[in-house]
């Protein structure tokens, strides 16, 4: 059998090439602007927080109007708008009769926006998203009350999510750069389930998002 010649097996392997850097082309350019967050809340923002009396554009509103007056960065108040964006983005999950935790699941949603986060805010924004239910699991284990402040579904995501942290994972959380501003977060989140809360529109929170844009 005779050999193909070089340039024809580099040709036979440029598709195989191709194949292999497309996923990293893709996720680096992956991104997401303010006109598609204020899609995904206007499409699926009005979906109830689950076991909660707000919706999720609601809890959204609150939470970064709690960061707001408490004279938080707009990047601070950037990543309490955008926290659970990642409830938003499962698909499947926005027709479930139930909560994801009640079927036994953890949605991960903590993750699943910093992708798509990525190209679009800094560490600032990001980390304390990536670092919000952590913050819940060391609030637990730190701060007396807290836990009973938690609603059902907290409750039960709790135990999906990994627990109670124990003392050397609360050491390490604590050391973390981001761990702070996560647990302000956290704080807020656990507040911004207020039936009827009147908060400034998504206007007024995607004009402080445009603040801490990458550019
Ligand atoms: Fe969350
Ligand atoms: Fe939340």
């Amino acid at each position: 059998m005779r050999m193909s010649s070089r340039p024809a097996r580099l040709r036979g392997l440029l598709p195989v090439i191709a194949r292999a850097f497309a996923p990293t082309a893709a996720l680096h350019a992956m991104t997401i602007d303010l006109a598609e967050i204020a899609r995904l809340f206007a499409e699926r923002g009005g979906v109830a927080y689950a076991g909660e009396p707000v919706s999720q554009l609601e809890h959204a509103l609150q939470c970064a109007w709690l960061a707001e007056q408490a004279g938080a960065s707009d990047a601070l108040v950037t990543a309490a708008l955008l926290h659970d964006l990642g409830h938003m983005l499962i698909a499947e999950h926005q027709t479930l009769s139930r909560s994801p935790t009640e079927l036994g699941i953890d949605d991960r949603h903590q993750y699943i926006a910093l992708p798509l986060l990525r190209g679009a805010f800094d560490v600032e924004v990001r980390e304390p998203i990536r670092l919000h239910v952590d913050a819940k699991r060391y609030l637990c284990a730190t701060r007396p009350g807290y836990f009973s402040k938690l609603s059902p579904d907290s409750v039960r995501s709790l135990a999906l999510q990994g627990g109670v942290m124990d003392e050397a994972a609360a050491t390490r959380f604590a050391a973390h750069s981001w761990a702070a501003d996560a647990v302000r977060l956290r704080l807020w989140d656990e507040e911004a389930k207020m039936e009827g809360l009147e908060t400034p529109p998504l206007v007024h929170f995607l004009a402080t998002a445009a603040r801490v844009m990458l550019p």
